[in-house]
């Protein structure tokens, strides 16, 4: 089993959820990428973008990714932009898995349409406004989400298969 396993995929798509139940599952150490940037700058996401822009949150996903790279046995949720940017995918499946949970824009907007976390690229988005959205930056998005080594049917995946999945590589 790989000691670092990357969880990808856009914004909604379940990889936090799924990261802790897998980590509870593996004895595994559980991370979100966003949380740490949280816990390392002292300030939100949404403030991050407010106060920096999105090109430093950009690099601090990188620097916190490098970080991760040195810590052993964690399910990392990934931010649902970074394996978009810069080297991060390559970074990932270099030190890593990489598993990507895909599920149809239909259901994203869903997701997010219902989501209590503040996330700044969708904010003050309606419902329409919202699935054109996630349908445009996905079409882009899935060029690096499809480079995974392993893909996984996101809507309700089987934590028993995954594990078995994981267990193969
Ligand atoms: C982003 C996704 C967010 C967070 C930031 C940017 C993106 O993470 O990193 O708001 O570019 O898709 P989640 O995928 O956990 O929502």
């Amino acid at each position: 089993m790989k000691s670092r396993i990357f969880l990808i995929g856009f914004m909604g798509s379940g990889k936090t959820t799924l990261g802790k139940r897998l980590a509870r599952r593996m004895g595994y150490t559980f991370a979100d990428m966003d949380q740490e940037i949280e816990d390392t700058s002292g300030m939100t996401i949404p403030g991050i973008f407010r106060e920096h822009g999105e090109e430093v949150f950009r690099k601090w996903e990188r620097d916190i990714l490098l970080e991760l790279c040195k810590r052993e046995k964690l399910i990392i949720a990934t931010g649902g932009g970074a394996p978009c940017h810069s080297d991060l995918m390559d970074l990932m499946t270099a030190c890593g898995l990489t598993v990507y949970l895909e599920l149809p824009p239909e259901i994203l907007k869903d997701r997010l349409l219902h989501a209590r976390v503040e996330r700044p690229l969708i904010k003050g988005k309606n419902e329409e406004e919202l699935l054109d959205y996630i349908q445009i930056t996905l079409e882009k998005r899935e060029v690096y989400y499809r480079r995974a080594e392993l893909i996984v049917e996101g809507v309700s995946p089987s934590l028993d298969a995954l594990v078995a999945a994981l267990k193969s590589f």
